[in-house]
């Protein structure tokens, strides 16, 4: 057996056996890399089972060849709202319009993820299999859908979709006496030792507060040192961070609930019951301070509360509140009393959190940066910090073990030729990624030209790595570097308005092959550029609003438009 990207054993076989002459077409469709990773897993799974594979991106797939096809598996995640991620637009518009052909001769299934505190759930996955059941495909395997967690006992039930998918293409081409014996070897060379479920243990080497001591926010400037390992990752990479809660947050969880924290509790380890004691369990397993909504579901029920009745009520109002209210926020608003077992089973399993890594190895070689903004916010007059951002910023020394593994991002990479320029739009801790491309950039000796755009509050709190950029443009890597500090006048100025002020610049950056990359803030600041981009597209290239969202779409096919969001 062999590690996947996912970091559950797969079996690969290295003797000669059956082969089935069909193929299997495997397409993905990742935001983050997820995806992808499962979806490896998968080709592992289906090679080792003697199944010929065609593994490709979505984005990369011929919507044409779709009706030659005989058997599919599509991997896909959903993003925030319910929309394909940006890789499976295309192949989705193809399946819903007129031109997608009846497909009475395809078997397929779906593997969806997704994240069950959002109202469309799995969405772009339950899309794809109701489609293909209404073009006429025949669905050989029930689909999977994935939360946030999944976990080995979620992928080994894809070992039942592959055995699905062997048994029909066995018979099929038994049929056809097409059997064939070709000996089955696997690639290793892609699958990394060290993986979500199988993290390296790093040493935590430099935290360094970035912003002022009046700013409003709180920056660290993280180094992780990889040590010998051998753990690579390229720029545009993002980095898991296993995290541990803060004792005195459990333990707080515990008086209020009339816990010792000795309580036995039962809880599944990747597809294994175990045994913890409550606090442990609460420190180490637990997410106590991200809510899913189904918490106040079930704490509404505990507690029969009014208000919180009504909020678990509204599937909006319910996500709203569990956005900015922790587990502890919750039972004191609404105190009732439960069982150890089953408020633990109401609670979600820990998740490692994903940072842009902010170097490249060609520069920092073992190390890895990151760009970490405190998450805190006050509820009822207390404190309240995220989970992982405060593990990094206030528990961890320096010299102390951290949990991490590089998360992959390929849809988030500098252009293949160093010549072709660049424009970087990175408001807040979205410069992150941007000061590995420019490392990179700079290991390269790229003579594309490079162009940041980055936003804060304050110049002289939240400037975040001046030096560094000023460095850069003095020895000219950077071509240009446009800021937009909000607070530092009566009208607020952001990184899009400064984009629109050089919107001649940008569209002629755009005509000369220009890549566009966009990182941060997805629920505001992206969509306000976007929006920008647009709307400087249509005025300089002389376009409708219709064409120019054509012409942006173009450019996100041409990988040449790409997203880090969060
Ligand atoms: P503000 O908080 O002063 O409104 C990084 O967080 C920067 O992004 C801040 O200057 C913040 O400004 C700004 N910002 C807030 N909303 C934004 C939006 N919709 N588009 C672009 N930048 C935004």
């Amino acid at each position: 057996a062999a590690k996947s990207e996912s970091g559950q054993s797969v079996p690969i076989s290295t003797a000669p056996m059956a082969v089935v002459a069909k193929t299997l077409t495997i397409l993905y469709a990742s935001q983050t890399g997820n995806a992808k990773g499962v979806a490896k897993q998968l080709e592992q799974s289906a090679k080792a089972a003697g199944i010929t594979v065609n593994f490709k991106n979505v984005a990369d797939y011929k919507v044409k060849s779709l009706k030659s096809e005989t058997h599919l598996l599509i991997v896909s995640s959903t993003n925030g709202e319910g929309e394909p991620p940006d890789d499976a637009l295309i192949f989705h518009e193809f399946l819903f319009s007129k031109k997608a052909p009846k497909l009475p001769e395809l078997s397929y299934s779906v593997l969806a993820l997704g994240d069950s505190s959002y109202e469309f759930f799995c969405q772009t996955g339950k899309d794809f299999d109701e489609r293909l059941k209404a073009l006429g495909a025949k669905q050989i395997a029930p689909r999977i859908d994935c939360d946030l967690d999944y976990d080995s006992e979620t992928l080994s039930r894809t070992e039942s979709m592959v055995k699905a998918l062997k048994d029909e293409l066995t018979q099929q081409d038994a049929g056809m006496a097409t059997v064939i014996d070709l000996p089955v070897t696997s690639n290793g060379s892609e699958v990394s030792q060290y993986t979500k479920q199988n993290p390296l243990t790093a040493e935590f080497s430099v935290s360094q507060k970035i912003t002022g001591r009046d700013s409003a926010k709180d920056v660290r400037h993280i180094e992780i040192d990889l040590g010998d390992s051998g753990l690579t990752y390229q720029a545009g990479d993002a980095l898991g961070v296993w995290f541990e809660n803060d004792v005195v947050l459990a333990e707080e969880l515990l008086s209020t609930l009339n816990f010792t924290g000795d309580e036995d509790i039962s809880l599944k380890v990747n597809g294994e019951q175990q045994t913890f004691n409550l606090k442990d369990a609460l420190i180490s397993q637990l997410e106590i301070t991200q809510t899913a909504p189904t918490f106040i579901e079930f704490w509404a029920n505990q507690s029969g509360n009014e208000n919180l009745v009504k909020i678990a009520s509204d599937k909006n109002a319910s996500r709203e509140f569990a956005a900015n209210h922790q587990i502890i926020d919750i039972i004191k608003q609404a105190p009732a009393a439960v069982e150890a077992q089953p408020f633990v089973d109401a609670l979600r399993k820990i998740t490692p959190r994903l940072y842009s890594i902010a170097s490249a190895q060609a520069e920092v070689e073992e190390e890895v940066h990151l760009t970490l903004g405190v998450v805190s916010y006050e509820v009822d007059g207390q404190q309240r910090f995220g989970g992982a951002s405060s593990y990094l910023a206030h528990r961890l020394e320096e010299g102390q073990a951290v949990k991490v593994f590089i998360e992959h991002n390929d849809n988030f990479r500098l252009p293949v030729n160093n010549d072709t320029p660049v424009i970087m739009i990175g408001p807040g801790t979205g410069i992150a990624p941007f000061r590995a491309f420019m490392q990179q950039r700079e290991a390269d000796e790229a003579t594309g030209d490079n162009w940041v755009f980055f936003g804060d509050q304050t110049f002289t709190q939240d400037f975040l790595y001046q030096v560094e950029w000023q460095a850069y443009l003095k020895s000219g890597l950077l071509t240009r570097l446009d800021l937009a500090f909000s607070r530092d006048q009566a009208e607020k100025i952001y990184v899009q308005d400064r984009l629109k002020e050089n919107s001649a610049e940008v569209f002629s950056w755009l005509e000369r092959g220009a890549h566009v990359y966009v990182c941060g803030d997805m629920s505001r600041m992206a969509k306000d550029v976007e929006a920008t981009l647009i709307d400087i597209i249509a005025t300089e290239g002389k376009l409708s609003a219709e064409q120019a969202q054509e012409y942006l779409k173009d450019l996100r096919n041409a990988k040449r438009y790409q997203k880090d969001v969060y």
